[in-house]
Formats: C-alpha cells, sequence, structure tokens
C-alpha cells in the first residue's frame, strides 16, 4: 500500500520544502530582470545588478562580515572549496585537515598531493566532534598554510571546535578555512568574531536556497588565485582578471535567478533566527536519538543524547543493509532518506561503518515532530524485522 504522507529527512543533502518567498524572488528574477548584472545600464540589468547587492549585503549580516563584496558566489559548496582549496596553495605548502571532511575538502587536498607536492594531515575526531588541540599543535611546521575543518559532520552531525583551530593556525601563521556546508543557516556563525578566514557555503541546503548556489566568504586580506577566468564587465581592457572584489573571483554571466532564491532563503533565516532553527533541529534530533537508542538492534553514530549537534542522526539496523532500510523507509512509510557512503571516506573509516556505510536521517526547519514520530515507529518495526 502506498504511504499517504510524504515525509521528507533528507535536509542535509538539499532542503525542501523551500520557503514560497524562495519562490517569488525566482520568479520576479526570470519574469522581471535581463541583462547581465554589472554589464548594462538599462533598467533590467541594473535590477538584477541591484538583485546581487542585497544577496550580498544580507549573506554579511547572517554570517558576520563587514564589507559585503567580500562574498565570491560559486555554484555549490563544492566549487567554493575548491576556489579557497586550489586558489591559496603551492607548491611545497602543508595542510591540517580532519578525518571528517567531506569529498569535497579530501580530494582537492589529494589532487594537490599528487600534482603539486603539498602535504596532508588528516586529524582524528571523536563521535562528539572533539578533537586532541595538544596533538593538533605538534603538527604545525614553518610552511604550514591552512587548516580546514568542516563546521558540522555531514556523517555524524557533531559539530568542530572551529574557533579554537582558527586561533591555532592564526598563533602558527596559517589561515582557517571552515566548511560551512551543514552549518550555514543551522548553526549561529560570524566569521569575524570566530577568526575564520574563508567559510565555503552551499545555498542550496540551510540556506533555503535553490540548488546550483553557494558561496566563499574571504576575508579582505586573503589573496587567491582566481581559478575561472573571463569577462567581468569591468576593467573590460585589460588581459587580467581585476582586481577588485568580487569581480576577480565572478567570471562570467551570474546564476542571477538562483543567487535572488538564495537571498531569500538567507532572509527567511534572519527573520525566523538561526539560534531557533538551531534549537528546533536539535530538539528533534534528541527526539529521534533518545528513542532509537532503546531499541536493541540499532547501532548510532554521532554525540550522545544532550551534546551539541546539527539536525543528522545517522544509524545502522543491525543485520540490514543501511540501502534496504532506506528503500522500505521510503516504500512502506513514505520517509525520505539517504542511506550508503556520504562521501567521507575517512569519517566512515572513524565511526567504522566502512563495510556497511549508515542510515542518514536530517531534519530542517520545517520539520514536525509528528514526522519523526513517524520515523520512531516505522524504525522499531523495521529493526523487529
Ligand atoms: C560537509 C559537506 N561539505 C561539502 C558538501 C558539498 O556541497 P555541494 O554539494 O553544495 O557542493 C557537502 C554536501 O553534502 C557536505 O555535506
Amino acid at each position: 500500500m502506498e504511504p499517504k504522507e510524504r515525509i521528507y529527512l533528507d535536509y542535509a543533502a538539499t532542503s525542501w520544502p523551500k520557503p514560497q518567498t524562495v519562490i517569488d524572488a525566482m520568479m520576479d528574477s526570470v519574469t522581471l530582470m535581463a541583462g547581465s548584472p554589472g554589464r548594462g545600464t538599462h533598467g533590467m540589468s541594473l535590477q538584477a545588478g541591484r538583485v546581487m547587492n542585497k544577496a550580498r549585503l544580507t549573506l554579511s549580516k547572517l554570517l558576520g562580515f563587514g564589507n559585503p563584496n567580500d562574498v565570491a558566489f560559486a555554484q555549490n559548496a563544492t566549487m567554493a572549496l575548491n576556489l579557497a582549496i586550489k586558489g591559496l596553495l603551492q607548491p611545497g605548502d602543508h595542510v591540517i585537515t580532519t578525518m571528517l571532511e567531506h569529498n569535497s575538502v579530501r580530494r582537492p587536498l589529494e589532487f594537490l598531493k599528487r600534482t603539486q607536492g603539498i602535504e596532508v594531515d588528516y586529524v582524528p575526531v571523536t563521535m562528539s566532534g572533539r578533537i586532541n588541540m595538544e596533538a593538533v599543535k605538534k603538527l604545525f611546521r614553518a610552511h604550514t598554510k591552512l587548516v580546514i575543518a568542516t563546521h558540522s559532520s555531514n556523517l555524524l552531525g557533531c559539530i568542530l571546535p572551529v574557533e579554537e583551530l582558527a586561533q591555532l593556525a592564526h598563533e602558527h601563521g596559517a589561515l582557517m578555512l571552515v566548511d560551512g556546508a551543514q552549518s550555514v543557516g543551522n548553526l549561529p556563525l560570524h566569521v569575524e568574531r570566530m577568526g575564520i578566514d574563508m567559510l565555503a557555503f552551499p545555498g542550496h541546503k540551510g540556506l533555503l536556497g535553490p540548488q546550483g548556489t553557494g558561496g566563499l566568504y574571504i576575508h579582505p586580506e586573503v589573496q587567491l588565485e582566481p581559478q575561472m577566468h573571463g569577462g567581468t564587465g569591468s576593467q573590460s581592457e585589460e588581459p587580467e582578471q581585476p582586481n577588485i572584489r568580487p569581480d576577480r573571483y565572478e567570471a562570467g554571466t551570474p546564476n542571477v535567478p538562483g543567487i535572488a532564491g538564495m537571498a531569500a532563503g538567507a532572509e527567511a533565516i534572519l527573520n525566523i533566527g538561526v539560534e531557533q532553527i538551531y534549537k528546533h533541529e536539535w530538539s528533534l534530533t534528541q527526539t529521534i536519538v533518545e528513542n532509537l537508542q532503546k531499541l536493541s538492534g540499532v547501532k548510532l553514530l554521532g554525540p550522545a543524547l544532550g551534546e551539541p549537534r546539527t539536525g543528522i542522526v545517522s544509524f545502522i539496523l543491525e543485520n540490514q543493509d543501511p540501502a534496504q532500510t532506506a528503500f522500505q523507509l521510503d516504500r512502506k512509510y513514505g520517509i525520505a532518506v539517504r542511506a550508503g557512503y556520504h562521501c567521507t571516506p575517512l569519517g566512515h573509516s572513524q565511526s567504522q561503518t566502512t563495510e556497511t556505510g549508515a542510515v542518514r536521517v536530517s531534519v530542517g526547519y520545517s520539520t514536525q515532530e509528528h514526522e519523526v514520530e513517524t520515523l520512531i515507529r516505522a524504525v522499531a518495526e523495521l529493526s523487529r524485522g
């Protein structure tokens, strides 16, 4: 029998549903604006430029930076991370990062290791997100250029001590790059107060915008080599990419409808309050953890009950492939979750799930209490076989 209700618990992949204001902003952009922003002088092109500027301003308020031009838009967090990593590192540089990184950090690093001889240390992180800082201190070398950490693990939901890592990085003359893919829009963040030199984020997850959007905050004193070269509508007579922000890092016609949607999502978050969103998601995860940990045959990953975490809870049912669990949750109960490997092979080895992968449930701003209760009942039934 087809389930009556559809329950979406895959917010960590992409948020859904999008607020109506996001949809309206995108529709307005497509129907009312034309011309490339920053390129034309007619009214519709100027309007598109104003939308872009407002988006930068809204993000600067949400993420805590003074100059709205210090954000470069990108197509997703992956592109933003590639710009940060490949734009900064040079042959021979050393990087300290964690074992909970997503492949969007690990793969560019491994690529540079192979092609440019950069060196990388991956530090272990506990299920609760703790890192042995004394061990990290010992890893710094004269040529350590960058520390990279995900703010929250996309497998475990734990929150990493990015402020402490930033402080250590600065004490040793290195910069701090944070992967905000699971934290932006879900966790209070202030890049200037937290000492974050670069913050990569997607627009389609916690920011509630559409897919194909994201960005990189870049501290005003950090210089990156652009990874994309082309038209910007500025200094067009020069052969080189202009040295002004954000043009330096934004070649080509931007995704104005997408950016309009992402900005409307950021605005919605400012209106609700990110602390409020965090509390809502945390409380739902506590209900899930409290109930699933009572079930025999369920192995939970990530922080213990009561500890801080974002809206992610991963688990495995004994004697059942996570893909099978996710399939049954979808077909029998109408619950969308993600299963398998979560683009973090070292994270799986840390949590001893390399052989199995895991089922990942992730809640969001609009998840209701009764939806997680349905999930808990469904997992209880499946765990009984
Ligand atoms: C921790 C983390 N980093 C990076 C990414 C990549 O984000 P995107 O798909 O927007 O490039 C993800 C996506 O799931 C993620 O969870």
